[in-house]
This record gives C-alpha cells, structure tokens and sequence, in this order.
C-alpha cells in the first residue's frame, strides 16, 4: 500500500475591495448575470463572469427548468457559450456570485460538482490554469488559481 496525499489550498480576502480592478470589474459582470437568472423554484440566483485572453467577457447564470435535472449552472451556461463562441480563446478568469430570494448569502458559494467538471475538461484543453474567485452577494471572496485545487484527483481524457 502507498498513500497519496492530495493538499489544496484556497486564498480567502475579507472584500470585494481586495481584488485587482480588473477582477472586481468581472465580479460585477457575474452580479449583473445573476440578476438574469432564471431560477423560480429555487430562488438561488448565480451568476458567473468568465474573462478570455481575447478580453471577450462571456457572462451566464442559472437556467431553471419544471424538470429540475434539466436546469443548468451558472458557471456552466457561461463556460459551454464561452466553448461554443470562442473555441480557440484561453480561459483565463471566472468569478462567481450568488444570493437568494430567500436569505442572505454573505459566504462564498464555491461552484458545484458537475460545474468543477465542466470547468476542468477546458483547464486540460487549454493547458493553462483558470483562476477562480467565488463569492456570496457580499462578505469574503475566496479565489482558486487552478481548478486543480477545487477538483483534486479529477477524471480526465488521460483517463480514458
Ligand atoms: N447553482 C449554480 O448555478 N451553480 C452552482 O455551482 C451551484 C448551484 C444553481 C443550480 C440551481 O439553479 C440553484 O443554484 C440551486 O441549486
């Protein structure tokens, strides 16, 4: 038997205010998002931002569906429009936000199983890491600078 011990580590910042500009900028861009969402039977609204190296900033939020495993993620509605529209563009940032309807969301929310997924086929596609920041409607910010360490371990094509 041999152990393989898997460690990560997540910066977390008081504020909003900490963050470079150009990262608050992309977390308003997730704000103005998550206002669109179409969420009427969970009341959690999310909001994503992601930001290419060809400066395009491609925006989603969560998608609802009467058929609840129909729905989509913020994070992935942003990333397979990002995929979809700029196939060759590297990913370079996404920053996350989200509040309900229901109670104040003042810690950050980190992007789910099925979005860490999602985000880490385009992470090896592009070989390059995609920093993460996540973030309730207010509160700290916390930041990932791989999606490496939100998915340690992960499946992928070498997989396959
Ligand atoms: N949701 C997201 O948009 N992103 C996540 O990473 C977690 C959950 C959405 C899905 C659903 O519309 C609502 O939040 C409640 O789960």
């Amino acid at each position: 038997m041999k152990l393989i011990t898997v460690s990560t580590s997540i910066e977390i910042y008081d504020s909003i205010d900490e963050l470079p500009a150009e990262v608050i900028k992309l977390m308003n861009t997730a704000v103005e998002a998550r206002e669109k969402a179409y969420a009427p039977y969970s009341k959690f609204q999310v909001g994503a931002a992601i930001l290419l190296d060809n400066n395009e900033v491609i925006p989603g939020s969560n998608q609802e569906n009467a058929s609840y495993p129909s729905g989509l993620c913020a994070e992935r509605t942003a990333i397979y429009y990002a995929g979809a529209k700029y196939p060759k563009a590297i990913i370079k940032i996404m920053a996350i936000s989200a509040t309900s309807l229901n109670h104040a969301v003042t810690s950050p929310i980190p992007p789910c199983g099925a979005c860490r997924q999602a985000i880490a086929e385009y992470e090896v596609k592009q070989n390059e890491p995609i920093e993460i920041y996540f973030m309730g409607e207010s509160g700290e910010v916390a930041k990932s600078n791989s999606l490496k360490d939100l998915l340690p371990f992960a499946f992928d094509k070498s997989n396959l």
